[in-house]
């Protein structure tokens, strides 16, 4: 077991183990499993970056809360709740992210907005990604249990420029989804755009 807490006043009040109810509720076991470990991949790039580690933490805990929830239940909240109608032509891999975080607000009672926009962010990137934004979005690919090629080349890239594996993971979403002929979510372009540009020479 592990002894990580977070402060009460970033949780609305919950103790981790209440947090990790809330997942289990929502979540099978192997995503729920992919969540601790993001949050552990999370917490140690926050500190070898200086960033906020209980932010970083918790991001990555609840970063995929809404991965599972049905695609029905997406379109309501989408149509009910004053959504841009645009994300209706993409599909859970998006939702989860930008519409995840209203789930997350509703059933946890997570409000902190540093926390949310990084879980906003997590699935189509933006060109104004933070440091903690970035940190959330590269410990998803490159958790331990990531075990593909280029997962292995940005977990490298990692220990020395968070934009470098930034920009990796980038390149590999827009390869992939190209290659499977699939949409490609505007911001997720114009965010390659940033990193591949002007943020990789601050590396
Ligand atoms: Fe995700
Ligand atoms: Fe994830």
């Amino acid at each position: 077991m592990t002894n990580i807490e977070y402060p009460t006043s970033l949780t609305h009040g919950l103790s981790r183990s209440e947090l990790l109810n809330h997942l289990q509720n929502r979540l099978d076991d192997a995503r729920y499993q992919h969540c601790l470990r993001v949050e552990a991949t999370a917490r140690a790039l926050a500190t070898q970056l200086g960033a906020d580690v209980d932010r970083a933490g918790l991001a990555g805990l609840l970063h995929d809360y809404a991965k599972q929830i049905p695609v029905t239940t997406y379109r309501e909240t989408i149509i009910r709740n004053g959504f841009d109608p645009d994300l209706l032509n993409y599909n859970r891999g998006v939702w989860h992210g930008i519409v995840g975080t209203w789930f997350i607000q509703q059933e946890v009672g997570i409000t902190d907005k540093l926390v949310l926009q990084a879980i906003d962010r997590h699935t189509t990137g933006d060109p104004a990604m933070t440091v903690l934004d970035q940190i959330i979005f590269v410990a998803d690919f490159i958790e331990p249990a990531r075990a593909l090629p280029v997962e292995a080349k940005a977990r490298e890239a990692a220990k020395t420029s968070i934009n470098e594996a930034t920009r990796i993971e980038l390149e590999n979403t827009l390869t992939y989804l190209i290659g499977q002929r699939l949409v490609v979510y505007p911001k997720t372009l114009l965010t390659y755009n940033a990193f591949v540009t002007t943020r990789a020479t601050h590396a």
